[in-house]
């Protein structure tokens, strides 16, 4: 049964008088679910009869919030009354705890002493207070080149979304990939440099939410395999050690996550999954070329690297004796020189190998 409120509006169609000066503003501007909202009126012509409030684009009955006599401050609620719409006496509509349902466009319809009607419209947007995103990745732990980032920020509704890699902006390379609409990122050929810590924020006009930090892991390498002596920077094709003493060979590469390690000396595998080899006691039965290989579970790459081991003294052998059959098809002098080396340290003997600056042309 239609509330006897409702008939005036109904014969008064015909006096509708649009493009009037009413204004309708929603205070606050940028409401917040739960805000209270106020549809504020400003610029009605003064002895109105009553209102009629409309949450909807047309002045339907199924659109009407309520009708409001003004005499006597009645209000009778219509079909889209949402039991939290209050008429005031000045006309305007408080919507306490608004809804994100309570958006879209408003009409404020007006009956004067003359049975006239005019119309105002207003629109408003309750934005919903951000839940937490959360950012999705198909794989978190990729393989440098191969893989393909793909990361995913959820978030129910319409909103701006920001990226952070460790806090800050995004690698240049990851930005390219975002979507238009800021939501997914793809990326192709991930580099290890893009390792790191990826989050989401979201934010409309009333809230601002960042996701949790989802560590990306990208696997690369082994590269640069090298074979040290003890843990010195010194490598070389040759190592010479004095009899009975002792030497660590160190395997370093790059390399992630740390590879696999396999030593062999000439060609037979040993007995030994470290990244270092420790020879004790050094005699002639472990001279010989020992090679690392480095292999990374994940990529299922390898690399490796290779040493002679020698024993220095009295063989004479190795580089040195080499070098003296070199250095003696040449001046006395020389030969002099090399007698005296012989005699000292390995460390001393391999500086005179440094080449002499070239004398100045004037
Ligand atoms: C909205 O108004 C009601 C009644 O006046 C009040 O109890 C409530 O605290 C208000 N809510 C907000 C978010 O201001
Ligand atoms: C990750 O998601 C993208 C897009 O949905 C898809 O093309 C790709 O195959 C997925 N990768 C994996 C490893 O599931
Ligand atoms: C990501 O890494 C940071 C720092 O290492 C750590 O605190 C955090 O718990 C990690 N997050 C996940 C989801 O593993
Ligand atoms: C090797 O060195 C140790 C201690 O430096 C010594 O006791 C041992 O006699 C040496 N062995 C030989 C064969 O020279
Ligand atoms: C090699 O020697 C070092 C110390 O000299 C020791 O810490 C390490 O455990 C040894 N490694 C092996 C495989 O014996």
């Amino acid at each position: 049964m239609v509330p006897t409120g409702y008939s005036w509006l109904l014969l008064s169609a015909a006096f509708l008088s649009a493009g009037a000066e009413i204004s309708i503003t929603p205070e606050p501007a940028q409401p917040a679910e739960g805000d209270n909202l106020t549809l504020a009126v400003r610029g009605l012509p003064g002895e109105l009869l009553a209102y009629n409030w409309y949450a909807g684009p047309t002045l339907s009955l199924a659109y009407l919030v309520a009708s409001y006599i003004v005499s006597t401050g009645d209000e009778t609620p219509g079909p889209a009354h949402t039991g939290r719409e209050v008429v005031r006496p000045d006309g305007s509509l408080d919507i306490q705890g608004a809804l994100m349902g309570h958006s879209g466009t408003y009409i404020l319809q007006t009956l004067n002493r003359q049975f006239q009607t005019e119309v105002g419209y207003g629109h408003v947007q309750v934005y919903e207070m951000l839940a937490q995103p959360v950012v999705m990745a198909n794989s978190t732990a990729l393989v440098e080149h191969r893989d393909t980032l793909h990361l995913l920020c959820s978030s129910p509704s319409p909103v701006e979304v920001r990226w952070f890699f460790n806090g800050g902006a995004l690698p240049i390379a990851v930005r390219l990939g975002v979507s238009p609409d800021g939501r997914e990122i793809t990326r192709r050929g991930i580099r290890r440099e893009e390792a790191g810590a990826y989050q989401c924020e979201v934010r409309n006009p009333v809230s601002v939410s960042r996701s949790e930090p989802i560590n990306l892991t990208v696997y690369y390498g082994p590269e640069r395999v090298a074979i040290l002596q003890d843990s010195t920077a010194r490598t070389g094709c040759t190592i010479k050690v004095d009899f009975n003493t002792s030497l660590t060979l160190w395997c370093v590469s790059r390399s992630c996550p740390a590879p696999e390690y396999l030593w062999t000396l000439n060609g037979r595998a040993l007995k030994n999954g470290q990244d270092h080899l420790n020879i004790t006691s050094m005699t002639a039965s472990q001279e010989g070329t020992y090679t690392c290989i480095v292999k990374n579970p994940k990529t299922l790459l390898s690399g490796s690297a290779s040493v002679v081991v020698k024993l220095s003294g009295q063989d004479g052998g190795g580089c040195r004796g080499v070098q003296t059959v070199t250095l003696q098809g040449k001046t006395e002098t020389l030969e002099v020189e090399l007698q005296v080396a012989l005699d000292l340290p390995p460390s001393h003997e391999d500086q005179r190998h440094v080449p002499e600056p070239e004398p100045g042309t004037g």
